[in-house]
């Protein structure tokens, strides 16, 4: 599963943002792990203490979800779930084979949502370029991690218990582009759909 987190960057002078950095995350991370990883990953100018990872030290202190937290101490699944939350599958699912269950794995996770929470999701489909999509598929099956296609009915299932925002599941390039006039030329060119839905 993916998540995003915003990760305040102080800039010299005292200034600073909050920048978005999305990863892999696996059970049992602590929000420490996921810092490394987005350091390791995209940012490796940014600055983390650390020193004994057992909750001793205090030095990996930091204000988490607007709470004083120790990061190797803070677990990623104790998240508030009671609160609404955004859950990131992109470009994630198509490597979930049918054999794994892919629906049911949503399902369980929509059924720990909060109202109001919002899945995202987009996923390769064989749908509009077949002979392109043919390609993918033998390119990804001599990897570990083989692809699985999917039409856009059998997409929208994932989206059961969700209401789908506007404009729907679309191709890729007719989600809310920047500009709708370069999006409308063959939008099945990217083989593949994206959806956004609102937790019932
Ligand atoms: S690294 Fe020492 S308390 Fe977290």
């Amino acid at each position: 599963m993916k998540a995003t987190f915003q990760i305040w960057r102080s800039e010299p002078g005292g200034a600073g943002a909050f920048k978005s950095y999305t990863t892999e995350i696996s059970e049992g991370m602590v929000v420490l792990d996921a810092v490394h990883k987005i350091q390791a990953e995209q940012a490796p100018d940014m600055a983390c203490r650390w020193n004994c990872k057992a909750g001793k030290c205090g030095s990996c202190s930091a204000e988490i979800n607007g709470k004083p937290r120790l990061m190797c101490m803070s677990r990623l699944n104790s998240l508030d779930l009671d609160q609404p939350v955004a859950v990131l599958m992109v470009a994630v699912l198509h490597f979930v084979g049918d054999h794994d269950d892919p629906f049911g794995a949503v399902a369980r996770i929509r059924d720990r949502l909060a109202s109001g929470s919002h899945l995202v999701l987009s996923h390769a489909s064989a749908e509009g370029r077949p002979e392109a999509a043919a390609r993918h598929r033998e390119l990804y099956s001599r990897t570990p991690t083989p692809m699985t296609m999917r039409s856009r009915d059998e997409i929208a299932r994932f989206f059961d218990g969700f209401d789908l925002i506007d404009p729907g599941l679309v191709w890729l390039p007719l989600w809310r582009p920047e500009d709708p006039s370069a999006a409308a030329e063959q939008p099945e060119r990217t083989t593949g759909f994206a959806g956004v839905g609102r937790c019932r």
